[in-house]
């Protein structure tokens, strides 16, 4: 270890800063420690030089620090350990869309994601929070999803009182958690016009079981997603279970960011960060496949659309060593229109054929 500082009570090299080692080794705290020695400095320049550079700052209890996420400088929670804060995953792709929705957690913008089936949204917000170590609770807000889940509902507890249970939305605000909606234009009117008074910046909600008032935690963030931007489905694919959004409704959303699919590399990339066994050439090609697939979707040649998800649950099987029809039949051809088979079977031909036929 090079960057070690000298404690003058016992002369012994520690790493980085005097802190922890007079705590646990000398039983002194540090503003005893700096009224018997003012001269002595806590850290090495080093690291002092970190903590400056990262803005490394304690507030409550927790370690705050700056990050990049996506380009944007972000604060980060050091050390926090929480059950819904999510996993990072090393092969996600960061594109410059990212750089938004980062901007605006950070800031506490509400901000709605809105693309293509399979294009990350949900994973963006995941990963976003995994980098700077918030908590986010995920909540689907399809048709099944009732003002009472969302709100909460009485009940009768183990003494046999009536008490009111506080649903998702008073628990995220409380709490401090990043709120992820997903599926926002299907959701029930009800749940919509709920949430018009949060979207208000430092919007309270006033439960009307209760008459309780609640504030948001200065850690709380909403983010909505949904495949379409609430005006209805042009391409028809979503046109089931979706709703018109009421434009007072969208107005109140500060930011919206529109997610597609990866370009050509980083899609290709990603499939080869998650299935490193596959050849870089296969995957390229059926890369290209789907990006062709997906351009023939917009000139409506096609009715569905080829996700990111369906080319990883393909390679997933190739992975374990099916052959590539039969990977492409059960994992794409029999989700999809009987119209639409022959072209994307003839897609993949054009694409991967000659690399078997070779
Ligand atoms: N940029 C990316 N980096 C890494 N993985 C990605 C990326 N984009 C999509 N994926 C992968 O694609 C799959 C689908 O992503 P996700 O569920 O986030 O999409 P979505 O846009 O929320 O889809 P839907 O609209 O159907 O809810 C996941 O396995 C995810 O990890
Ligand atoms: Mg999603």
């Amino acid at each position: 270890m090079s960057d070690q500082i000298a404690c003058p009570l016992c002369a012994q090299n520690v790493a980085f800063t005097l802190i922890p080692h007079l705590r646990t080794e000398h039983r002194i705290e540090p503003k005893v420690f700096r009224v018997r020695f003012p001269e002595q400095p806590m850290c090495t320049a080093g690291f002092s030089e970190f903590l400056r550079d990262h803005q490394v700052r304690r507030h409550n209890g927790i370690l705050h620090h700056r990050l990049d996420v996506a380009g944007c400088p972000m604060t980060a929670r050091y050390g926090v350990d929480h059950p819904l804060i999510p996993e990072p995953d090393p092969t996600f792709v960061w594109t410059d869309r990212c750089r938004d929705v980062a901007e605006a957690i950070e800031h506490n913008e509400r901000v709605f994601l809105y693309g293509p089936s399979g294009t990350g949204k949900s994973s963006l917000v995941r990963q976003i929070a995994a980098m700077v170590k918030r908590p986010v609770r995920r909540v689907s807000l399809n048709g099944e999803t009732s003002v009472a889940d969302f709100i909460g509902h009485w009940t009768v507890n183990g003494n046999k009182e009536t008490v009111f249970v506080k649903g998702i939305l008073p628990q995220a605000m409380q709490e401090g958690f990043i709120l992820q909606m997903d599926e926002v234009d299907a959701m029930q009117p009800e749940v919509g016009f709920i949430l018009q008074q949060i979207l208000e910046p430092h919007g309270h909600l006033l439960l009307t079981d209760t008459g309780e008032d609640i504030s948001p935690h200065a850690d709380f963030r909403l983010v909505a997603t949904a495949n379409t931007l609430g005006f209805g489905s042009d391409s028809g694919l979503y046109a089931s279970g979706t709703h018109v959004l009421n434009f007072s409704w969208l107005d109140r959303w500060d930011v919206v960011v529109h997610i597609d699919y990866l370009p050509i590399d980083d899609e290709a990339q990603l499939l080869l960060a998650r299935h490193p066994s596959l050849k870089k050439d296969l995957l390229k090609a059926m890369v290209k496949a789907a990006s062709d697939l997906r351009k023939a979707h917009a000139n409506e040649e096609l009715t569905t659309v080829l996700t990111t998800r369906r080319l990883l649950a393909m390679c997933a099987r190739l992975e374990r060593g099916s052959d590539f029809r039969r990977a492409l039949a059960v994992c794409v051809l029999n989700k999809v229109p009987p119209e639409d088979r022959k072209v994307i079977g003839e897609t993949f031909d054009h694409h991967v054929g000659p690399m078997f036929n070779a």
